[in-house]
């Protein structure tokens, strides 16, 4: 039978996990696929769920919080109680549109800077829900975009990394605490 997962869209006053930052080392490893979908998997996601809402994002990826697994929450419409968050367990891209996008990203592990990215308009992708089942997404623009910036953590890639204008990139990181030196730029605008 399938279990349906109900979190709250709302803040929580302690976060239930705590969010690694730009420079720990835990979001430069690839995550692992997950081989079990189950209640303990299903209680990881609620956390990181609450921690997402807590924190005013749209994404989060499982080695944001120290876990390395194949495993996204995502919720494009945070204000809308009647749109149940997206959850991809083992995603994989399947198709990219060859038209390209650029918009503003920002990310909860590279608080306060946001930057404009480059990415496929369009993405189509697998994974499995929170049940186990295989599921199939074909989808663009503001969606297309999270999708693809919380996969790239699974490859323990960030936005930052995806970021040409190096001049800008360190100034906005140092007013924000961040250093340049924790960028791993991946050699062409889009992989
Ligand atoms: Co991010």
């Amino acid at each position: 039978m399938a279990v349906q997962i109900l979190v709250e869209k709302k803040k929580l006053d302690k976060s239930p996990l705590s969010i690694h930052k730009l420079g720990d080392r835990v979001l430069r490893q690839p995550a692992k696929r997950v081989n079990k979908v189950d209640d303990e998997l299903r209680q990881t996601v609620v956390q990181m769920l609450q921690t997402m809402y807590t924190a005013d994002g749209v994404g989060l990826a499982a080695p944001q919080v120290g876990i390395n697994k194949q495993l996204i929450v995502i919720d494009s419409e945070p204000e809308n109680p009647a749109i149940p968050p997206l959850i991809l367990i083992n995603p994989e891209v399947k198709n990219c549109g060859k038209v390209l996008a650029k918009d503003q990203e920002g990310c909860l592990s590279v608080p306060g800077v946001y930057m404009h990215v480059e990415r496929p308009e369009t993405v189509e992708i697998s994974y499995k829900d929170e049940n186990g089942r295989p599921c199939h997404l074909k989808t663009d623009g503001f969606l297309a975009r999270i999708i693809q910036h919380e996969m790239d953590h699974l490859s323990g890639v960030l936005f930052v990394d995806r970021i040409d204008d190096s001049l800008t990139l360190t100034a906005e990181l140092k007013k924000h605490g961040l250093s340049i030196q924790a960028v791993q730029p991946v050699s062409s605008g889009v992989s």
